[in-house]
């Protein structure tokens, strides 16, 4: 009942599909040179606004994609005073959320275009993406009605890696619920935010209800401090949600809400009865798609001992194989990563593992663009990775059989908790595992990134998130004046 079966999933796009590909192509072409532009969205026409800036294409640094105008901590407060809760009745709310759905999906080539140049997505990611978007949209407007009734106002603060699917999901559950939204997308990222705001509010939500203050840290930290702020839904580094968490606790009520996905220090486990072509791909998939910048990738494999030699054989052979350049391109299997800044310490953490003969496999860099070369490094285990590289970047450790429980210890003393992977063919092992491991979502025998929004929610434990996980049942109860106890899905 709670995961309503009846409301479908977006259908996405076939991209093995000849006249599908075709549609896209020709949806995308306009924007192959567009440029677009973004600024606060606050219903206070007066607010105070501040400098503007280009945002470039990171595969064609040449490529200006647009320009933003950012929020200041002025317009903040001129937001957060204009903000008024979507008072709609819930099935009215639905509608429109809906509605939203069927815009984002009209505009697709437009979204695919923005995804490509602003954030360096492939198409196979973009889809997916944008799958994923409507998906939330759908699904948080089916669960909106509770006689618990909205919160307040949330600041909802959201990462570029996901700069559709998460900025759409946590603005549309706050939405769902009632809320008003201050929505303060990542700085690498305001285009897209820009025109997801413009949709939902030409589909119909209030311009008091759902406000946009595009800006750096800053912004955000005048969100999070600003006792008008009775709620903050927030997806991005650890680091910055224990900041967060900090600046609430001396501004806002005690009982004021924080919902923080974070990061992760992602291993998979392969044993020696694992399918070995299966594996392969679901690491290829894993630690390289999205050029590694996703929170669930995995940063860590283990082999097991009595097979590593010939599977390592195999997994550099299968590296020789991806396809790194522009995410326009459908054939683009990895593109760049999102800026000049990320590329130099990614750059850096490899050439730091290069001088202790620890790299075994990269590929050569092309000559423009933020791009980083699928890697693979070895490691004793995963307590050697200090901190999440957010990037192409594959650490690979091995264990004997009868050490796979100091393995779980290992990752599990981390303190991260977001993804394992698992390839194996023994049914208790996989129990095993996943009755011991601290992980959100445990993927056995395929690959370990992505979740599927009303079927297969995600989140974190640890350091990688509180809770309750996104596109699952438990979530709209945070956003909402009594929420019930929080528990995993
Ligand atoms: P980030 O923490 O640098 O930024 C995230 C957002 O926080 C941005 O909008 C940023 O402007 C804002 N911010 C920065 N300082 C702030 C402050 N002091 N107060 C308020 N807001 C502030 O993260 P990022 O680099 O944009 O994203 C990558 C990170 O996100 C990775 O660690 C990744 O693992 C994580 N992530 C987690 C999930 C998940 O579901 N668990 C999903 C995607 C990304
Ligand atoms: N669900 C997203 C992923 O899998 C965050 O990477």
């Amino acid at each position: 009942e709670l995961f309503r079966p009846e409301r479908p999933n977006s259908r996405g796009f076939d991209l093995r599909d000849r006249p599908e590909l075709a549609a896209i192509d020709s949806a995308r072409g306009a924007y192959k040179t567009h440029s677009w532009t973004a600024a606060p969205l606050v219903a206070d026409s007066a607010a105070a606004k501040g400098d503007s800036a280009e945002l470039i294409n990171p595969a064609h640094p040449r490529d200006v994609v647009g320009r933003v105008t950012w929020a200041t901590p002025d317009t903040v407060a001129a937001a957060v005073a204009a903000a008024e809760r979507w008072d709609a009745p819930a099935p009215a709310r639905a509608e429109t959320l809906n509605r939203a759905a069927d815009l984002y999906e009209a505009h697709f080539g437009e979204l695919f275009a923005l995804l490509h140049r602003e954030a360096g997505k492939s198409l196979m990611d973009a889809v997916a993406e944008l799958r994923e978007a409507v998906d939330f949209l759908r699904y948080y407007a089916a669960h909106g009605d509770s006689p618990a009734g909205p919160r307040g106002t949330f600041a909802c603060i959201s990462p570029w890696n996901f700069p559709l699917a998460i900025f759409t999901g946590q603005v549309s559950a706050a939405l769902a619920a009632g809320n008003a939204v201050l929505a303060k997308p990542a700085e690498q990222t305001p285009l897209i935010a820009h025109r997801a705001v413009q949709l939902l509010h030409e589909a119909g939500v209030p311009a008091t209800a759902l406000q946009l203050l595009p800006g750096a840290g800053e912004v955000g930290a005048a969100l999070t401090s600003n006792p008008g702020v009775d709620g903050v839904a927030f997806t991005g580094s650890t680091e910055t949600a224990q900041i967060i968490h900090r600046a609430m606790a001396a501004h806002l009520d005690p009982g004021a809400p924080l919902i923080a996905e974070t990061g992760g220090l992602n291993a998979m486990i392969v044993d020696s009865t694992a399918l070995p072509e299966q594996a392969v791909q679901a690491i290829l998939e894993s630690a390289f798609q999205s050029a590694g910048q996703r929170c669930s990738a995995l940063r860590c494999l283990y082999v097991q001992q009595d097979i590593a030699d010939e599977f390592l054989t195999m997994l550099t052979g299968a590296m020789d194989t991806l396809v790194m350049g522009d995410p326009w391109d459908p054939a683009c299997d990895l593109g760049p990563v999102i800026d000049a800044e990320a590329r130099a310490g990614i750059l850096a953490h490899i050439e730091a593992a290069r001088a202790e003969g620890r790299v075994l496999k990269t590929a050569p860099m092309p000559g423009t663009g933020h791009f980083v070369p699928p890697t693979l490094i070895r490691v004793d285990g995963i307590e050697d990775l200090e901190r999440e590289i957010f990037g192409p970047v594959l650490h690979v450790a091995t264990f004997r059989a009868e050490r796979i429980d100091a393995v779980i210890d290992a990752v599990n003393g981390t303190g991260y908790g977001l993804t394992l992977g698992l390839q194996t063919r023994i049914d208790d092992r996989v129990q095993h595992v996943a009755d011991r491991i601290h992980a959100g979502n445990v993927y056995v025998n395929r690959n370990q990134i992505g979740a599927i929004v009303g079927s297969q929610p995600f989140g974190g434990e640890g350091l990688s998130g509180t809770g309750p996980k996104a596109g699952g049942p438990l979530y709209l109860d945070r956003f909402r004046a009594h929420p019930a106890p929080v528990q995993q899905a």
